[in-house]
């Protein structure tokens, strides 16, 4: 199903009025509590793009990859509310045990680059491309995408990546066949591979709308099959705000998510997942100066946490994503009082048939990470 249809099916996820006009200090205390009541049997993961009034109540923050982690080994909690998107929170229950819930505590919390993919699509694509280039493809799938999708990269032989392990991924595969379709989020495979030395001029791009491959030169040295999708946050950032930058600071540091485009990152000076971006920053020294490419609500409490290094965003209007937004105080109580009340709510359930192959996928990347 996908999240849309989810939504649609799903009525939980207007909030009752009684949070909107909730004191933020109440609300905090009562958070408080009911952790206090819960103990071991709640786990509340945090992803860094959260806002901060939900991270400080996170019993782990961390990158996508480190997320996935945590919640594979953590075996006890009956209760994970997911601080995160959708998607991670999928990831979260195909890796969790059947008895164990996974609580997403705002349905709205999508993600829009994982839209960007559908599992019809995908496998209009696969046959198209079976046909192009016989049983030479193996797909990988950023985690950013539907359980569908990651079910159809780990029966078709592939691995999932994030942006902490793509690298590795991409050599990985490229041991087992000659071609990569990369979903859904083409410059995350874009700048990879790029890095890991692949030319252009050996990279395609798939349009899931048109239905076509779109590629200059010849089809036969084409190596790696983009997706055509990209994340709407990380588009905000320009090589014209990297021009404005270094005019204005030309000791700067341009340090970008790999969500951003191949031109961005090249006139970077650095690009890297949202932990890479957060351990440069705590290794920097004091009086270094910094633009980060990522997003707003991540680079705020960088701000704050280095008041001794100057730090911007890239783009001095960006905003923080949407969807990660819809997570807030209000909503991560009301989820948590529900489970007090014995009526958990929000519960994202992946059908055993999608997760009984998405977990290949995703097994595939955790034993190499
Ligand atoms: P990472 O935290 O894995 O770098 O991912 C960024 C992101 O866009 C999550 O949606
Ligand atoms: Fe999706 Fe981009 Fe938001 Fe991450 S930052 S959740 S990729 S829209």
């Amino acid at each position: 199903m996908s999240f849309i249809d989810m939504l649609n099916e799903n009525q939980n996820h207007i909030i009752p009025d009684k949070y909107k006009k909730m004191d933020r200090i109440v609300m905090e205390k009562r958070v408080r509590e009911i952790k206090k009541i819960l103990g071991e049997d709640l786990f509340i993961p945090g992803h860094h793009y959260q806002k901060d009034e939900v991270i400080q109540f996170a019993d782990v923050t961390g990158d996508s990859l480190q997320l996935a982690q945590v919640s594979a080994h953590n075996k006890n909690a009956k209760y994970i509310v997911f601080c995160g998107v959708h998607f991670m929170a999928e990831t979260a229950d195909i890796l969790t045990g059947p008895d164990q819930q996974v609580l997403l505590p705002d349905l709205r919390a999508g993600c829009s680059m994982a839209d960007m993919a559908n599992i019809h699509q995908t496998e209009r694509a696969w046959e198209e491309l079976q046909l192009l280039f016989d049983d030479t493809i193996i797909p990988l799938t950023y985690v950013n995408s539907t359980a569908a999708i990651k079910a159809f990269v780990g029966k078709n032989g592939g691995a999932t990546v994030t942006s902490s392990n793509a690298q590795t991924m991409i050599k990985w595969a490229f041991k087992q066949k000659e071609r990569i379709l990369f979903l859904p989020d083409q410059h995350l495979g874009r700048n990879t591979a790029y890095d890991i030395g692949i030319p252009l001029s050996e990279m395609a791009i798939w349009d899931p709308i048109e239905n076509q491959l779109i590629y200059d030169g010849n089809l036969k040295n084409l190596r790696v099959i983009l997706w055509k999708g990209h994340c709407s946050v990380h588009a905000k950032f320009t090589t014209k705000n990297i021009v404005e930058v270094r005019e204005k600071h030309p000791d700067m540091n341009i340090i970008v998510h790999p969500e951003c485009s191949r031109d961005v990152v090249a006139l970077s000076d650095d690009n890297g997942s949202t932990k890479y971006i957060i351990d440069t920053l705590d290794a920097a020294k004091d009086g270094t100066e910094w633009a980060i490419g990522t997003e707003m609500n991540l680079v705020n409490r960088l701000i704050k946490q280095h008041p001794k290094k100057h730090i911007i965003s890239l783009n001095p209007y960006m905003c923080p994503c949407l969807t990660m937004n819809r997570i807030d105080v209000e909503h991560l109580l009301w989820n948590l009082e529900c489970i007090i009340d014995n009526a958990p709510i929000n519960r994202i359930q992946v059908d055993s048939a999608t997760a009984k192959n998405a977990i290949l996928a995703l097994n595939r990347m955790l034993q190499k990470a």
